[in-house]
């Protein structure tokens, strides 16, 4: 499969096919590559990266949310640095979020700009966060607060990675296709409510990127349309911060925000049942005060309203405006 994402002044590709993971120097062009993944991506995936290019160093940093801060940026342009990188040569990215994100931004920097691939390994890093060109590091304790918008010259996905992925892992990243489902494609929902989702991981992948390509390329900058991917984020964040970020993974709170967000009875049991089959979590024990006062707080609240993501039809999203006493009452059904 091969998309093709539009961006303002320039395009770039997203091919997925099984094993192109051995073939990345068949699409990577010319020039001089610098590798970058973690050590949580297990190394057979790194080691066939790294035999396509022998001549190119790989930068590996310790896994986790936990590093993508300034202190790995630096240590690895650094390494850029030091390994005689161009302006005319490429980053290549193998692994998940973080690595993306990392590896975007510091190809973002490096000599006021160098193109940069990304490979994502894991589910919610293929069907979100490797296009639509936000990079970032966390600094100061606030998640994604410095980065940048730069897109990657092109997106190498290969499903077979998959493989060595946990279960709890898989399904926190298709908690982002359910979103996406909901609020833009029926059919990707209905796919999760009537088929096994095992026997359709490439129809997931592709369903998702096509609707999340639809809303970049309507809405590179997030002006509009792009805030319909916070489908259950609202909430979500809440309860993240709520649980110190170590209770549940950022899809299992997506799972919950969503199911507090949606109003309407019938499709609320309908996503109830989805996320039960994908063992996300569905309720949770919390402080009602607690959150409403995050959700205040994070969103910045505009003159007492806060902007939610509603559905209550599988493919038709909406913006809403909630003052507290809306936000209150999502939370006490
Ligand atoms: N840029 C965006 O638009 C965007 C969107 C959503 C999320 N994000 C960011 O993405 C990050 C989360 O990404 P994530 O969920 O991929 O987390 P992650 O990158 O931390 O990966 C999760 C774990 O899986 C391991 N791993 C990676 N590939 C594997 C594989 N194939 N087999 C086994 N283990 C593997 C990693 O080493 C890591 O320990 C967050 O920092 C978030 O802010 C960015
Ligand atoms: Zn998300």
């Amino acid at each position: 499969m091969k998309l093709t994402v539009h961006t303002k002044g320039s395009a770039y590709d997203i091919l997925m096919e099984h094993g192109i993971l051995h073939h990345a120097k068949d699409h990577a062009g010319s020039g001089h590559f610098f590798l970058i993944s973690d050590d949580g991506v297990p190394q057979c995936w790194r080691d066939i990266l790294q035999s396509q290019f022998p001549e190119s160093r790989m930068h590996v940093f310790s896994q986790g949310e936990a590093s993508k801060n300034f202190d790995t940026l630096q240590a690895v342009l650094g390494d850029m640095l030091d390994a005689g990188l161009s302006r005319r040569d490429t980053v290549i990215a193998l692994g998940g979020g973080v690595v993306g994100d990392l590896s975007g931004f510091a190809a973002s920097l490096y000599m006021r700009g160098i193109r940069y691939i990304n490979i994502p390994t894991t589910m919610l890093a293929m069907v979100d966060s490797s296009i639509g060109g936000k990079t970032a590091v966390d600094f100061h304790g606030v998640k994604n607060s410095v980065g940048s918008f730069w897109q990657p010259s092109l997106v190498l996905i290969d499903p077979e990675v998959l493989s060595t992925l946990s279960p709890r892992l898989l399904h926190e990243g298709l908690a982002e296709s359910v979103k996406m489902g909901l609020t833009h494609d029926a059919k990707l929902f209905e796919l999760f409510e009537q088929e096994d989702y095992e026997d359709h991981i490439d129809e997931i992948i592709e369903r998702s990127l096509r609707v999340k390509q639809g809303v970049v390329e309507r809405d590179e900058r997030e002006s509009g349309e792009r805030k319909m991917l916070n489908f259950g984020h609202t909430y979500g964040h809440a309860f993240e911060s709520y649980h110190h970020m170590n209770r549940f993974l950022h899809g299992e709170c997506v799972a919950l925000g969503m199911m507090k967000v949606i109003r309407n009875r019938e499709l609320k049991d309908r996503v109830k049942a989805v996320l039960e089959r994908l063992e996300l979590p569905v309720s949770c024990e919390y402080d009602p005060e607690e959150i409403v006062k995050l959700v205040m707080k994070d969103k910045k609240a505009d003159h007492g309203e806060v902007t939610f993501v509603q559905v209550d039809e599988p493919g038709n999203g909406y913006l809403v405006l909630w003052r507290e006493e809306d936000i209150r009452k999502g939370l006490e059904i």
